[in-house]
This record gives structure tokens, C-alpha cells and sequence, in this order.
């Protein structure tokens, strides 16, 4: 930072942060802006979050808030929500332009965190490290076995991914480069210059479940993509093939793939994301094929602070007249509550 001036006294912007961020971004928030926090490690409910932007500029808050039309009417003086994610489903992004909001994201900075995490996941899920793992702590290891926990192998294998985005690219990157995957994607349009670069191939949906050993979803939620893998999906997809989900629980019907998992329709899923979180399915709760983390894909130190400082900065570049490079609804432009260019 050290690009704009730090404010004085009475004339801070008031924001109103929903849950604490890395220290390093707590402390260029309260160098930038008069700051009103969740001092508990919980995530407020809805009034809490209402009470909490009475009175203020912006909203600092998290994936887990749900930013809508009941929020956002609350205080007709907030002018800016900055969601600590890159994902911002949880923000009703329509209400906000129509009421002159700016909406920022935190994209780019934990993208090689989550592809890190996804590959975590696939090997997990492909070698059955959750299940083994379970077995040596109930004590039950008396010793190696040719038969014990046979996995699906990476070798010769073909990576299907769903939504090329950032993470989508790295994820193919670590597979292409460092597995030597064939690669296989799908999205609303083709990217020449990825399939150029990993040799990958463009195909439809339904291809790419036949085809894949690996499938890795990175869309965004959004009407089209909500259960974009469900019972039908899972019927096309190889009885050894793996899922990976580090996008959003709604993308996959939760009930179909412990169905699938169930009757070993597909081999084995890793989920760092559920439809209903934090509650999670009751018989995936069950089934030893699927590997379950409690979203943290971009858990690292450097992810999370990185996260804060930028949904810091995306506040402090708007209250400072710039439109921050994260706003993912520039049409407020022409109409935000406050100017910014
Ligand atoms: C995001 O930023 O959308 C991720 O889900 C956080 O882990």
C-alpha cells in the first residue's frame, strides 16, 4: 500500500467487519478506517450483520454472510461491500447495483492455495488416504498387504475440469506439467491459447464425464451451474473415476453422489465444499470413498492475509475515488453512492 494518504480523526470512513481477517489486514484497516468488529470467531446471524451497518460506509464480510436485499436496505448510506472471497454468491449482487453498492471479490490471490488443495484432494480421494488413515488409528494395520487400499493411479490418466477460470488453469498446470494428464475441459467458451499451451481438448459435458478418470469442478455458483453434477452426471462417469469439488456445495446434488459413492457408481470423491455448509449430507458422513475437509482450500498464511489486505485495499482504492480492479459490478459506475472513476 503507502499509494494513498491515511485519513485523520473523524473524517475515517465507518466499516463494519463481519468476522476478523489476518492481523496484517486488521491493522491497514484500522490505519485507513474507523472499524467496528465481530470480536467472536463465529459468523453473525443475519441481525447481528443488519445492526452492524447501521451507521456505516461499507461492509467487510465473509462467504459465509449472506449479503442480500435485507442487508443492504439497512443502512442507505452504505456504499461499498467488499467480500473477503473470490466466490461472491453470498452477496446479492443485483440488489446492491440497484442501490448504488460497489461489490469487490479477492480473486488471483489464492489461486495456487486452492489448485494446491484440489490436487490434495484427487490424491486423497484416488488413494484412499482418509479411509487408510482411519484404519491405522483404529489400530487395525498388522502389517503390509498386496491387497491392502488399491488406489486409481494418475499414470496415463485424463483430468477432466469444469470452469477455466484461474483455478481451473492451475489445476490443469499441475496435472499437464507435473502428472503428464491428458487434459480434457468444459466452459461456457473455448480458450485457445490454454489448449495450446496443455494440449487441451475442448469437449462437451457429457464427453468430458465418459472420458475423465479425474473430474475437478471450478465454476462459479450461479443458476446454470447449481447441481451441474447430479444423478444423471454421475451415471456417465467411469466406476473408477474421481470427483473434486473446491468450488461450491450446490454445484454437486449432495444426495446423488453419496448414492453414487454408495453403490460404487464412481470410485471415490474429495469435497472441500458442501450444498448445505456448514451441515454436511448424512451418509457422506458414512461412506469411507470420500474425503471431506472443512473448506480450506485457501487456508494457507500467505492466501488468507493476501485475501485481507486485498479486500482492504479494494476499500481503500474506492474511498480514495479509484474503482478497485475487484469490482465485479462495474455497471454501479454510472450510479454509486459515492464517486469513484
Ligand atoms: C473463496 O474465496 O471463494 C474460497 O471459497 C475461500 O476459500
Amino acid at each position: 500500500m503507502g499509494k494513498f494518504p491515511v485519513p485523520v480523526g473523524p473524517m475515517k470512513p465507518k466499516i463494519f467487519v463481519t468476522r476478523q481477517i489476518p492481523k496484517p489486514a486488521m491493522d491497514l484497516l484500522f490505519l485507513h478506517f474507523d472499524v467496528e468488529f465481530n470480536k467472536e470467531d463465529r459468523v453473525l446471524t443475519k441481525k447481528e450483520i443488519v445492526k452492524g451497518v447501521k451507521g456505516k460506509d461499507a461492509l467487510l464480510c465473509l462467504l459465509t454472510d449472506s449479503i442480500d436485499a435485507e442487508v443492504l436496505d439497512a443502512e442507505p448510506n452504505l456504499k461499498m461491500v467488499s467480500n473477503y472471497a473470490v466466490g461472491f454468491n453470498n452477496v446479492d449482487v443485483k440488489a446492491a447495483t440497484h442501490h448504488g453498492i460497489l461489490v469487490t471479490n479477492t480473486p488471483g490471490v489464492l489461486t495456487d492455495a486452492t489448485a494446491d488443495f484440489a490436487f490434495t484432494l484427487l490424491l486423497a480421494a484416488a488413494r484412499r488416504v482418509g479411509e487408510a488413515e482411519r484404519f491405522v488409528r483404529k489400530g487395525k494395520f498388522k502389517g503390509w498387504g498386496p491387497l491392502h487400499f488399491l488406489g486409481q493411479s494418475t499414470e496415463d490418466a485424463t483430468l477432466g475440469i469444469f470452469g477455466l477460470g484461474r483455478i481451473g488453469r492451475e489445476v490443469a498446470r499441475r496435472a499437464a506439467q507435473g502428472f503428464e494428464m491428458k487434459i480434457l475441459y468444459h466452459d461456457v467458451q473455448r480458450v485457445p491459447d490454454f489448449e495450446k499451451e496443455f494440449g487441451a481438448k475442448f469437449v462437451d459435458k457429457e464427453t468430458l464425464l465418459r472420458e475423465s478418470d479425474f473430474v475437478s469442478l471450478h465454476v462459479p455458483l450461479n443458476p446454470n451451474t447449481h447441481h451441474l453434477i447430479g444423478e444423471k452426471e454421475f451415471k456417465l462417469m467411469k466406476p473408477t473415476a474421481v470427483l473434486v469439488n473446491t468450488s461450491r456445495g450446490p454445484v454437486v446434488d449432495e444426495k446423488a453422489l453419496a448414492q453414487a459413492l454408495q453403490e460404487k457408481r464412481i470410485f471415490a470423491a474429495g469435497l472441500d465444499v458442501y450444498e448445505r455448509e456448514p451441515v454436511i449430507e448424512k451418509a457422506l458422513l458414512k461412506l469411507e470413498n470420500v474425503v471431506l475437509a472443512p473448506h480450506i482450500a485457501s487456508a494457507t498464511v500467505k492466501s488468507r492475509t493476501d485475501m485481507g489486505l486485498l479486500a482492504v485495499n479494494n476499500l481503500v482504492s474506492a474511498f480514495n475515488g479509484i474503482a478497485p480492479d475487484c469490482l465485479v459490478n462495474r455497471k454501479v459506475l454510472a450510479k454509486s453512492r459515492m464517486k469513484v472513476t
